[in-house]
């Protein structure tokens, strides 16, 4: 087995006085494509933000790559190599596609943004039109494209499908599995597609791990899918 890359241990984190994750473990081994499923307000985007530091957490612990996120900023867990795509998509929206991504360079030389139009054609068609202009999956595009010019080790990524054209979903989910050798962890409400790019899922319930499995099998055990995450499943 390949070691942890991500560790989450007894977090507990929420917003004021609520509690959103309950003594939550879970772990990422690298390389892993982590499917993280579930009803809305089960804590999912919590998750994601308590690795990034953006949540307070209460008890646990967070470990990337053995080192306890802790006392890290923000951005100072970005650099260490997390890549993170909210749900918000993040796109500067005054600025040009190509510009949104120049930002994304992290030092690396301008020729890099190349490997973004390599990965989305439609960004490279729109590289001089305002972030502002884009549909929401041109925006979804770059916000995952910025990211990824990062050279992040691990990429996480909040409902990248969501609200888009089943065309649109189709051409983001292509370009994530040419991404080779990333670890990800994608939350997702679009299970199916997600359980078919991922290659193990966690379901979380009331901010814990309610169930865990192999994606492939998950996909096709839809008990558990009716019962903790209320999908008609099809
Ligand atoms: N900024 C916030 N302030 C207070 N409560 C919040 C905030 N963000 C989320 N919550 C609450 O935390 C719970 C979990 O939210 P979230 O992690 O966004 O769930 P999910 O992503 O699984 O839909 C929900 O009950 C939600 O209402
Ligand atoms: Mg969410």
């Amino acid at each position: 087995m390949a070691d942890a890359l991500l560790t989450l241990s007894g977090v507990v984190a929420g917003y004021g006085p609520v509690t959103v994750l309950d003594r939550l473990d879970l772990q990422v081994r690298t390389g892993d494509r982590l499917a993280v499923i579930g009803r809305n307000g089960v804590g999912k985007t919590t998750m994601l933000r308590a690795v990034m530091g953006l949540a307070s957490m209460r008890a646990g612990t967070i470990r990337f790559d053995g080192r306890d996120l802790a006392r890290l900023q923000p951005h100072e867990r970005a650099h260490l190599g997390i890549g993170y795509v909210p749900q918000t998509r993040d796109v500067f929206p005054s600025l040009t596609v190509e510009e949104n991504l120049v930002a994304g360079l992290k030092g690396r030389p301008r020729s890099a943004v190349e490997e973004a139009y390599a990965l989305f054609p439609r960004l490279a068609e729109r590289r001089r039109n305002g972030g502002m202009q884009l549909s929401g999956g041109e925006q979804q595009m770059l916000s995952v494209a910025r990211a990824l010019l990062g050279q992040p080790r691990l990429l996480l990524l909040d409902e990248p499908l969501e609200g888009l054209a089943p065309l649109i979903r189709g051409e983001l989910l292509v370009a994530f599995r040419r991404i080779q050798g990333m670890t990800v962890v994608i939350v997702e409400q679009q299970v199916q597609e997600a359980l078919g790019y991922a290659d193990r899922a966690v379901v979380l319930e009331r901010g814990t791990v309610a169930h865990e499995d192999d994606a492939t099998a998950l996909a096709n055990d839809h008990a558990t899918l009716e019962r903790l995450v209320g999908v008609a499943v099809h």
